[in-house]
């Protein structure tokens, strides 16, 4: 049998999957179970799976989740409680017995507050929900551009708010939640990808730097590592070297590494090479990963079949560790055996 890769790495961080309910029962679980340390929620955490009715909030597939990471002595890693992806409409909106029940939002002072009140009201039941069971928490997911005219992510968020103020309202309102249920030591992180590109990766440094001189209490900066054969890992050490000056925690929280798949029906006479290339990839990223002060180091998905790059238009994307039918790739043995 293969050697576990969070044993290989247990010295260095824990070793994370993104994953659903459906995930768990074998053979998956049991590849989860062997190889992981950690689980994220690919999609079940999010504002619109918890929350999908303003007032009625639904766990059964989060709780399905933490309950079998507790289980295997899996910790896990909350994502998100504020993003401008997969939030249900009504968040937006003036809510109902309101005379514009239903009209979006604009950007009065009274709008701010209905969307802080969302904010509270949401954190609030997540964390009187799990409390620490759910050891780090991304409060923001993608709140800076990626257009180099500007800083910040013009999301309905940004919008409201007319600014970025909401960000730092976010961390301080999720700290207060889950400190008054006792749970002071749930880490939160402010994610976002692209962190190798210098000119995002800045704004973000920019911004964490900002909350931590105005004693907002952002814990941790996510890197989500949504990447190509043709990334610059030592772009992404760059990243790494800037933050951990500011002394915040880190860790990458999406991995997957493109192999650059071409569209549906057109010929991939490459492909075995560039598995191979992915393999020496995953040996100099993690060399890098595991020389860095990191919580977690998480993919994107158990295996290939499972990743969101594979889609119907590119079938034959494969930008994770394991194959489709489980087995160990060049990926996996670029981490396990990099010699
Ligand atoms: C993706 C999921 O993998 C998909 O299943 C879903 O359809 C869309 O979201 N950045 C994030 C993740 O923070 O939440 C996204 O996950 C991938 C990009």
């Amino acid at each position: 049998t293969l050697t576990p890769v969070k044993d290989v790495l247990a010295d260095d961080f824990r070793f994370g999957a993104a994953v659903d309910p459906r995930d768990l029962a074998a053979p998956t679980g049991d590849l989860l179970n062997q190889h992981f340390s950690q689980i994220t929620a690919e999609n079940h955490m999010k504002p619109e799976a918890i929350q999908p009715v303003e007032g009625q909030f639904n766990f059964d597939a989060a709780d399905q989740l933490v309950e079998y990471a507790e289980a295997h002595g899996i910790e896990v890693y909350g994502h998100t409680f504020l993003w401008h992806g997969q939030t249900p409409a009504w968040w937006f909106t003036y809510p109902a017995g309101h005379p514009k029940a239903g009209e979006p939002l604009g950007s009065s002072a009274e709008d701010r507050q209905i969307m802080l009140d969302r904010l509270e009201a949401h954190i609030g039941a997540i964390a009187a929900h799990y409390g620490d069971r759910i050891q780090a928490w991304d409060v923001v997911n993608e709140v800076i551009s990626d257009n180099a005219t500007e800083v910040y992510r013009n999301s309905r968020w940004y919008q409201i708010f007319q600014g970025p103020e909401y960000i730092s309202e976010a961390f301080r309102i999720a700290r207060e939640q889950l400190d008054a249920v006792g749970a002071t030591d749930v880490k939160l992180f402010i994610n976002d990808y692209g962190t190798d590109n210098p000119a995002k990766r800045d704004n973000l440094y920019n911004l964490v730097s900002t909350m931590l001189a105005n004693g907002v209490p952002v814990d941790g900066v996510g890197h989500q590592t949504h990447i190509s054969l043709n990334t610059s890992i030592s772009q992404i050490e760059a990243s790494i070297d800037k933050f951990a000056a500011l002394g915040v925690l880190q860790a990458v929280t999406e991995l997957d590494v493109s192999i650059g798949a071409p569209a549906a029906g057109v010929e991939f006479p490459e492909l075995e090479s560039r598995l191979i290339q992915q393999g020496h990839y995953f040996k100099d990223l993690f060399a890098m990963l595991r020389q860095k002060d990191l919580e977690s180091v998480t993919v994107w998905g158990l295996h290939d079949g499972r990743s969101w790059i594979r889609t119907e238009e590119r079938p034959l994307e494969a930008p994770l560790v394991f194959t489709d039918d489980l087995q160990a790739k060049w990926a996996y043995w670029g981490i396990v055996d990099p010699s």
